[in-house]
């Protein structure tokens, strides 16, 4: 197993670097460091995360030496309201870091990241009330998966896609992610536009829970505003909250 190289880490992200041996979640310990006032920008990673928290309560695995399991906290001057979107700007920010490895990542909104129709990346916000976590779980290496994972997830080593470095990956997830993240005040246009592109459920026939609600419509992308289009019938729906959306048919 190849450990993080802790140098190369230190020489991008400095002061704001937080790295743990093992730790039960680097979520969890974002919001327990962003209560202690650590700074916009922080990042924090594990090798051993033993405890990784998924979306609406699910586990999330990350193989030792192989995913990237990380946080960044972060301090948004923007208005509260648009905090959701910066979910959309790390899934965008994974598919990049993706791209340059030759793969074609597709972005399941609102934001798991896919390659050849397999899960690749997971990513959980959590809000409080004066600053973001924004966790990402990346398969990078090929780690032997849980029976129930390995019909539904891969890694981009898996896939083909070689040549690029944990370090590397995340480097250039928080850099991409920090720098799209500008757009989402004033331009979040060309954001959406991104990820139209790239988007998994377009013109697919899908079921999703809202609250509790199952619902079930053809997807037709994504609207201006970041929500996910879905035609009910005669009815074309806007979700800007949806989970456990999957394809069917
Ligand atoms: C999901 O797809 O359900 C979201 C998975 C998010 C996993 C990442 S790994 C780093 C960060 N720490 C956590 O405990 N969860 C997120």
């Amino acid at each position: 197993m190849n450990g993080y190289d802790l140098s190369v880490l230190r020489a991008e992200f400095g002061d704001l670097l937080y790295f743990f041996e093992e730790l039960d979640s680097t979520n969890e310990r974002s919001l327990l460091l962003g209560k202690e006032g650590v700074s916009h920008g922080s990042v924090v990673i594990t090798e051993r995360q033993l405890a990784g928290r998924g979306r609406r309560g699910a586990a999330w695995f990350s193989g030792e030496g192989a995913g990237l399991a990380f946080s960044i906290v972060l301090r948004p001057e923007m208005e509260r309201a648009l905090w959701p979107r910066l979910s959309l700007v790390a899934g965008m920010a994974v598919a990049r870091s993706i791209e340059s490895v030759g793969l074609f990542p597709e972005i399941k909104w609102p934001n798991d990241v896919l390659v050849g129709g397999r899960k690749v990346c997971g990513i959980l916000v959590e809000a409080e009330d004066d600053f973001v976590v924004v966790g990402i779980g990346l398969n990078v290496g090929e780690a032997s998966l849980p029976d129930d994972l390995a019909r539904i997830a891969t890694s981009l080593e898996g896939e083909g896609g070689t040549g690029k470095s944990r370090e590397e990956h995340l480097i250039d997830t928080v850099r991409g992610f920090l720098s799209l993240a500008k757009l989402v005040e004033g331009e979040f246009g060309v954001l959406v536009e991104m990820i139209r592109s790239r988007c998994a459920l377009s013109g697919k026939q899908i079921e999703f829970l809202v609250g509790q609600e199952e619902r079930r419509g053809i997807c037709e992308g994504v609207g201006e505003g970041g929500d996910l289009l879905v035609r009910e019938g005669a009815v074309l729906q806007r979700y800007f909250a949806a989970d456990q959306i999957r394809v069917v048919g």
